[in-house]
């Protein structure tokens, strides 16, 4: 009887215990629910998106698809630019889907609020793997796909933006030339931050251009976007034209894509004559120019980079003497990203490389240069599991001299 009663006042000690327990943890939970967080806002301009955008009048939607059933070559045009692959981009892609990526990425790529599947309204205690978010009722699939399309550029508050205007369109059309300058360019391609201790963005060719020689002559637009006559839309009257196929490094996004270059370099090589005696030296030097690029070489994403090989085979065709160079940037990443070296060619820069070597015996040498402008070394695409799909570089120069060599 003792022991049942004990046994009975424990078990109401516990109940109160357990009661007590159960409260607190109900006031913690309630008090994390209820209380408002610290969110903070959006304050870099790479943290915010393009508001929606309406379908501005007379047009069926915003796709670049559909302003291409009027403006027919400016949609093929862009439709081989990198501009028209910024979402698809498997490089991209790869690089999304690691934690490390911020929210923020997409920003540039898909610019527009339509193309994003949620809103983003501010950061938990401002950090920025904490976005705040909501699903994006409007949120457009195929918009996405895109990437930087048409009304990423032309479509704001129901108009689209020209520079001339237009009583022929279908759809209003709104004068705004500083929208559509330079600076539309450089609010996506300059972006110098780092954002987190292991993540930096790092864009400087608007600030590249800002400080070289073209600054007030020729702008991203007038190189990039080269001007040409034709009619906007077939029927129409020729007049004074963009062409839309953004050509850049030429370096394309997938195989089967051709991607069009502008050609900055220019690479002069000088080589022993066609025929030398046994005893002297073949020597090979090669010079490469920042010739036509308005900013650095290579610009913008650091992990683009030139190797200048020069190689010499003996006459049996075996390499005897090789030598690489490389210009272009290298950063460490962790464990806090920082720029190790840069050797990037200033606009106009020029620079030789020499080497040569001792002919060993008679017969006909071979030798070989190439210049070959890289996307992204072989590491990175290896751990980004990139396919052989993805060209990581092409070819800017290729030279093969022959020199017999005589006792
Ligand atoms: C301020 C705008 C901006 C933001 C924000 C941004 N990007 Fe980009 N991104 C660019 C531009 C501009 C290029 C093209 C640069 C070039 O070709 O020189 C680019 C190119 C790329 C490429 C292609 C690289 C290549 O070799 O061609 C990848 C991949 C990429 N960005 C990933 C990211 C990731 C991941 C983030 C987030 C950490 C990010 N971007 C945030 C503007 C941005
Ligand atoms: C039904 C045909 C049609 C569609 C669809 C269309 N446009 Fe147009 N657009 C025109 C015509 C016609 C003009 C005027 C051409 C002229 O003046 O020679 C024009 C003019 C323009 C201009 C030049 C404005 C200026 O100031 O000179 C821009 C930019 C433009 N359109 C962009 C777009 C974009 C972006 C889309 C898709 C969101 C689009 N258009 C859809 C027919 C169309
Ligand atoms: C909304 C952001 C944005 C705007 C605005 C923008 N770009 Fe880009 N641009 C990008 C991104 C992102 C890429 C890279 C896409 C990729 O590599 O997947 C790119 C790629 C390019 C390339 C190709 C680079 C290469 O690899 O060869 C050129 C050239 C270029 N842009 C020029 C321009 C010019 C000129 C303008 C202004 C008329 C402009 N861009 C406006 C974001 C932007
Ligand atoms: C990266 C930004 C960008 C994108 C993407 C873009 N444009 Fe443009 N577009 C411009 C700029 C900048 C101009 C004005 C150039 C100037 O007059 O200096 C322009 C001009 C035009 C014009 C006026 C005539 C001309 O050629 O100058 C038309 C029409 C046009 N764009 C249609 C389109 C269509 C259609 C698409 C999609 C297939 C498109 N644009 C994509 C930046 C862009
Ligand atoms: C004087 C003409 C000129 C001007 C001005 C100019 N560019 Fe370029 N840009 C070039 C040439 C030429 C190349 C091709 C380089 C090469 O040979 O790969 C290039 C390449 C690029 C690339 C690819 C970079 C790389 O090394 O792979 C990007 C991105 C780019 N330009 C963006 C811009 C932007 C943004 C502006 C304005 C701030 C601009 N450019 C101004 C001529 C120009």
């Amino acid at each position: 009887m003792t022991r049942l009663l004990k046994l009975g006042e424990l078990n109401r000690r516990n109940i109160i215990v357990v009661f007590a327990l159960l409260i607190t943890i109900s006031a913690l939970v309630l008090s994390r629910y209820l209380s408002p967080k610290n969110i903070t806002p959006l304050t870099q301009s790479w943290e915010k998106v393009i508001p929606h955008q309406d379908i501005p009048k007379g047009l069926v939607s915003l796709s670049a698809k559909d302003c291409g059933v009027c403006h027919q070559e400016y949609y093929k045009e862009w439709k081989t630019s990198t501009h028209a692959h910024a979402w698809t981009d498997l490089q991209f892609q790869a690089e999304l889907r690691k934690e490390s990526s911020p929210f923020l990425c997409i920003n540039c790529h898909i610019p527009l609020q339509n193309q994003q599947e949620f809103i983003v309204s501010g950061l938990e205690n401002g950090d920025i793997y904490k976005p705040v978010k909501k699903p994006n009722p409007h949120f457009d699939k195929d918009l996405q796909m895109e990437g930087i399309t048409c009304a990423s550029c032309h479509v704001r508050d129901g108009y689209i933006i020209g520079k001339t205007g237009s009583e022929l369109a279908p759809h209003p059309v709104k004068v705004d030339s500083i929208h559509l300058s330079e600076q539309l360019c450089i609010s996506c391609h300059n972006a110098n931050a780092v954002v987190t201790p292991t993540l930096a963005c790092t864009f400087e060719t608007g600030d590249e251009w800002k400080a070289g020689p073209y600054f007030g002559k020729q702008n991203c637009i007038s190189c990039h976007m080269p001007e040409m006559h034709r009619p906007i839309m077939p029927g129409l009257p020729e007049k004074k034209s963009h062409y839309h196929a953004f050509p850049g490094s030429g370096i394309p996004k997938l195989v089967s894509l051709k991607s069009e270059s502008l050609d900055g370099m220019d690479v002069k090589v000088e080589a022993p004559k066609k025929q030398v005696i046994l005893g002297d030296s073949l020597s090979l030097s090669v010079t490469v120019v920042n010739a036509r690029a308005g900013h650095r070489l290579p610009s913008g994403d650091p992990e683009r980079f030139y190797l200048i090989n020069m190689k010499f085979y003996s006459p049996a065709g075996d390499l005897v003497h090789q030598t690489q160079n490389r210009i272009g940037e290298r950063w460490q990443w962790y464990p806090e990203a920082k720029k190790l070296s840069d050797n990037n060619l200033n606009i106009g820069e020029s620079r030789r490389y020499k080497t040569a070597l001792q002919p060993a015996q008679t017969g006909t040498y071979t030798l070989k240069v190439e210049v070959t402008k890289h996307r992204m070394d072989e590491e990175t695409a290896k751990y980004n599991k990139l396919g052989d799909e993805y060209p990581l570089f092409i070819y800017v120069y290729e030279e093969e001299i022959k020199i017999s060599v005589e006792e």
